[in-house]
């Protein structure tokens, strides 16, 4: 009798997990408050969950980090996203190393994730005088570099068994999809073919789980293997460079994102 409770009480457990996809959440995965030793090339790390739900919203990451000992120090990022295929991903992880990591300091990171959906409503009953939802939500963390502290370590870094809330944003992106009304300017709508996603206004608002992103050693190494094939194409070339220029890391399943240098004046330490 026991065991077949039991039994129940799974099953019903695993309604809930398949339920939980139509939740898209992206997190940042790395750094987190916390100390590193300083390093050559410094990765920062988002992480989309169930990523194929992002798929409508047109979603971007700006992110800022500053030297918090030099205020002049500073440096903003736009992950840009629209031409990411998100179909059959189930995490995408949007990921760039800086060379800026390699001294002693304290740095402060703040990033926003904006996106947009249909307004459900409007779009059904006054198309006319509609308009896209815009969302977006900023945080911020701080992290210090110490000579002292441990290497940087994605795998290590995310198999932690708890971590913050606030790294994470969940959208609960229902099933249904929209035509955007010709008459409404969407950015997003070049790379959707005008489809808007219904974002669900549930309360309470689903809860962020960052802990479920674990970077694995097969991850780290093909995001090593990007940022190799980018230094190779490069003025500075790493002297174990392949010869071979149809090399095949870029064709590994954890894409690299382009990102656009948006602090002007940052030229000089941008790799190319
Ligand atoms: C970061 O960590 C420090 C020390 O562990 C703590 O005092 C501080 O409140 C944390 N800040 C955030 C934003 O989590
Ligand atoms: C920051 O920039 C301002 C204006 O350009 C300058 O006056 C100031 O000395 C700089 N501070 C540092 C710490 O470099
Ligand atoms: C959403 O943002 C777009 C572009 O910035 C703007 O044209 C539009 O009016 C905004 N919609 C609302 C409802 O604020
Ligand atoms: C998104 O924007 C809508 C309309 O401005 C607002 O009602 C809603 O609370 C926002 N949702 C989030 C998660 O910020
Ligand atoms: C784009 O949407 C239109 C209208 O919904 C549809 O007729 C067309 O087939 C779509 N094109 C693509 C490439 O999906
Ligand atoms: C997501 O939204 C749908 C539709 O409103 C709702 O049925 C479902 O419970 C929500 N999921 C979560 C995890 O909040």
């Amino acid at each position: 009798m026991r065991f077949y409770q039991t039994s129940w009480l799974l099953a019903l457990c695993i309604g809930t997990i398949i339920n939980a996809s139509d939740i898209l959440e992206v997190d940042l995965v790395f750094p987190r408050n916390e100390t590193y030793s300083p390093t050559e090339w410094f990765p920062i790390v988002f992480a989309f969950q169930n990523a194929e739900r992002a798929r409508y919203l047109n979603p971007e990451i700006t992110y800022t980090f500053w030297d918090l000992d030099n205020a002049n120090n500073s440096r903003t990022r736009i992950h840009d996203l629209r031409w990411t295929n998100w179909i059959g991903q189930d995490t995408f992880y949007a990921y760039h190393y800086y060379g800026y990591f390699k001294e002693e300091g304290r740095w402060r990171v703040r990033w926003s994730l904006s996106w947009q959906s249909c307004d459900e409503d409007a779009f059904e009953s006054h198309p006319l005088s509609a308009d896209m939802i815009n969302n977006s939500s900023t945080w911020s963390t701080w992290f210090t570099l110490q000579s002292s502290a441990p290497k940087v370590d994605l795998v290590a870094a995310t198999a932690k068994k708890t971590c913050p809330e606030e790294y994470g944003m969940a959208i609960n992106v229902t099933d249904k999809t929209m035509e955007v009304p010709m008459w409404v300017t969407w950015s997003g709508g070049d790379y959707t073919n005008d489809t808007c996603a219904v974002v669900a206004s549930s309360t309470p608002t689903p809860t962020p789980d960052p802990c479920r992103v674990h970077i694995d050693k097969t991850i780290v190494a093909s995001m090593e293997a990007s940022l190799k094939s980018d230094l190779c194409k490069g003025i500075d070339r790493p002297s174990d460079c392949p010869e071979d220029k149809n090399n095949a890391a870029h064709q590994l399943a954890v894409a690299g994102i382009s990102c656009l240098l948006a602090a002007v004046g940052a030229l000089g330490f941008f790799l190319v």
